[in-house]
């Protein structure tokens, strides 16, 4: 869950390092660094900190550190506290350099035959006896690639790393096994990084190692081994990535500007993906009717703010598609032994594809035999595309803040036309095809409508920011939108949110309310709104305060315990993906207010590549 860049080049790499790794902290931002050779003095040089890269940037400031080779890093703690002494790059004996992502699941043994070779340990960190293996190796004779690719076959996990060698001061080894790492092909100059989009201020011309790939680089040239250590040719892509897609603009934060861009994301994955009332199957890939035409049941399988996605779409799945689905977080699914459905469509969900818990459930899946794959994903070539036999990419562009919001958006946007194409195969006719059609054609408008909440969001947040709790209510399809308005509440402005489905709130939460507990109620004007505001009379009698986001002002007695967030009229398929917009701003201002770090909230990292 840390990312990684390494860089060999004519001239000074560590503004590139910096860059590449600001452009990395999604994956991790509790600690920071680099190693360089330096030139011209020829030492191994290395800088950690404490915290962002932003204040490895500034220690940088103090240092005259200039180099054409390096490496460096940003972490999320795995094995060992944040610390300098945890922090990357972890180095040998004055001459190895190593940068790691991902986890050596038999480190405890390695170190300790590495300290009866007389290895000293300076940190808590399962990386340090990577760097000391490599040593190890070097000593014996062997070359900078030979030494890692022999250590590699000791360790157990799953890693990218990148190293530099005093003793081989022009090259950069690096290697991936279940970690991503992509090379970045310049012109005179060469890079490896954990995601392209760390790459693109250097350059477009990217090469996708695969699983057990070993790359040397030079400035000038590039050498792949594959897992048996054969080389090996890989295509080199032109990624379509635009630098300033993942720059701020005029934003204070990534989550602001992300929120903003969903009319423009969702028209994007809606895309050519429709035509004349009908969703075109060929979207799903060019297997996708022959597999569709076997499945019977759904299997969703997602984390966090994806598993919301899933849970949207079970009700669609069941009411429009007519088709069974469960839905699962993956890291229980994984571990459960869920019998195998050779019928049942497996659909894993996530933003990065990258998700650990995720792709191991896809692949227990298929050991244990469910039916076809599809994964909705928003970053191509991510692991989980590649794992799975159809794709149904969202087109949100790069998401780059912790709390998910144009990704869960267009994720809902592209399970509705899984659900069209699925209902079609059991009774869904032309007619209500077409009319979900005309829905979704309508979304992005609908957006910048919840979008034009934005000020009144900033001034309600203000009644949130000294709370330490706040429930959130919602009922049928609005219930899992409830539960993702709680996990952005939580995860960026770290107030304690929990979701209910209303009609659960008389069999125990009723007991917290009062009027320190904010009660927020997601109540479109559905077939479930008459029972709901039976509900929230229950919250009403008993003193609390409540927040209802709904349709027209109408649906509750005004009173001084009742805020109305009125969002006019709203079609009801698309409802539960427009009424998450201002459930996303509230928490962004609520956030803000509290001073909160908005795009890399504490403790957390975007993209979660451990177990
Ligand atoms: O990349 P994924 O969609 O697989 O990530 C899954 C979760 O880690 C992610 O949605 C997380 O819950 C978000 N930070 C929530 O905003």
């Amino acid at each position: 869950m840390c990312g990684i860049i390494g860089a060999a080049a004519e001239r000074d790499v560590v503004p590139i390092l910096i860059e590449g790794l600001k452009r990395l902290e999604y994956r991790g931002y509790d600690s920071a660094g680099l190693a360089v050779i330096d030139y011209p003095s020829h030492t191994l040089e290395r800088l950690r900190v404490i915290g962002k890269v932003e204040v490895l940037e500034k220690s940088l400031k103090q240092t005259s550190l200039c180099s054409p080779i390096g490496i460096a890093h940003t972490r999320w703690a795995t094995h060992g506290k944040p610390s300098q002494e945890n922090a990357h790059p972890h180095i040998s004996r004055d001459t190895i350099a190593v940068v790691h992502n991902g986890i050596v699941e038999n480190y405890a043994p390695l170190r300790s035959l590495l300290e009866q070779r007389g290895y000293e340990f300076t940190s808590e960190t399962d990386t340090e006896v990577i760097a000391h293996l490599i040593h190890y190796y070097s000593q014996q004779g062997m070359k900078l690639t030979q030494a890692v690719q022999t250590s590699l076959q000791e360790l157990r996990g799953s890693y990218a790393i990148a190293v530099i060698s005093m003793l081989e001061p022009n090259s950069v080894v690096a290697a991936r096994r279940g970690s991503p790492l992509v090379i970045g092909v310049g012109i005179g100059e060469n890079f490896v990084a954990s995601d392209v989009a760390a790459l693109i201020p250097v350059t477009q011309r990217v090469i996708f190692l695969e699983e057990g790939d070993l790359v040397t680089l030079q400035r000038d040239n590039y050498q792949i081994l594959d897992f048996s250590g054969t080389p090996v040719t890989r295509p080199i892509h032109v990624s379509q990535l635009q630098a300033d897609a993942v720059e701020r603009g005029t934003y204070r934060h990534y989550m602001k500007k992300e929120i903003f861009e969903q009319p423009r994301a969702l028209a994007e994955t809606l895309g050519n993906r429709i035509h004349n009332g009908k969703v075109l199957e060929a979207s799903f890939g060019h297997h996708a009717q022959h597999l569709f035409d076997k499945v019977e049941s759904v299997q969703i399988i997602a984390c966090g703010t994806s598993y919301h996605a899933g849970l949207v779409a079970r009700y669609w799945l069941e009411s429009i598609a007519k088709i069974p689905c469960t839905v699962e977080v993956a890291s229980e699914f994984r571990y459960r032994q869920p019998l195998p459905n050779p019928k049942a469509l497996v659909v894993t969900i996530s933003q990065s594809g990258e998700t650990a818990d995720t792709l191991a459930a896809l692949l227990e899946a298929k050991r244990l035999g469910f039916g076809p794959s599809l994964s909705i994903c928003n970053v191509p070539e991510s692991s989980l595309v590649r794992a799975s036999d159809m794709v149904l990419m969202t087109h949100a562009g790069p998401e780059i803040g912790v709390a998910s919001t144009k990704a869960f958006t267009t994720q809902l946007l592209a399970l509705l036309l899984l659900c069209v194409v699925l209902g079609r195969r059991h009774g869904l006719s032309a007619a209500q095809e077409a009319e979900i059609v005309h829905a979704m054609e309508t979304l992005p408008g609908a957006i910048e409508k919840a979008l034009g909440l934005d000020k009144q969001l900033q001034v309600l947040a203000e009644r949130f920011a000294d709370k330490h709790h706040t429930l959130f209510l919602g009922r049928g399809i609005h219930y899992p939108i409830a539960m993702e308005g709680a996990l952005k509440l939580k995860e960026i402005s770290y107030i304690h949110a929990e979701a209910y489905p209303a009609g659960e709130l008389k069999h125990g939460p009723l007991a917290l309310i009062d009027n320190d507990m904010p009660v927020i109620a997601v109540a479109p004007n559905d077939a479930l709104q008459e029972k709901l505001k039976s509900n929230l009379q229950e919250v009403h009698a008993r003193g609390g305060q409540l927040f209802v986001f709904a349709n027209h002002r109408a649906v509750l007695p005004a009173s001084e315990f009742l805020e109305i967030i009125e969002l006019g009229e709203v079609n009801e398929i698309i409802s539960p993906i427009v009424y998450a917009v201002p459930l996303q701003l509230l928490a962004y201002y609520v956030a803000l207010i509290k001073g909160t770090d908005v795009d890399k909230p504490r403790n957390l990292a975007k993209s979660v590549t451990v177990e």
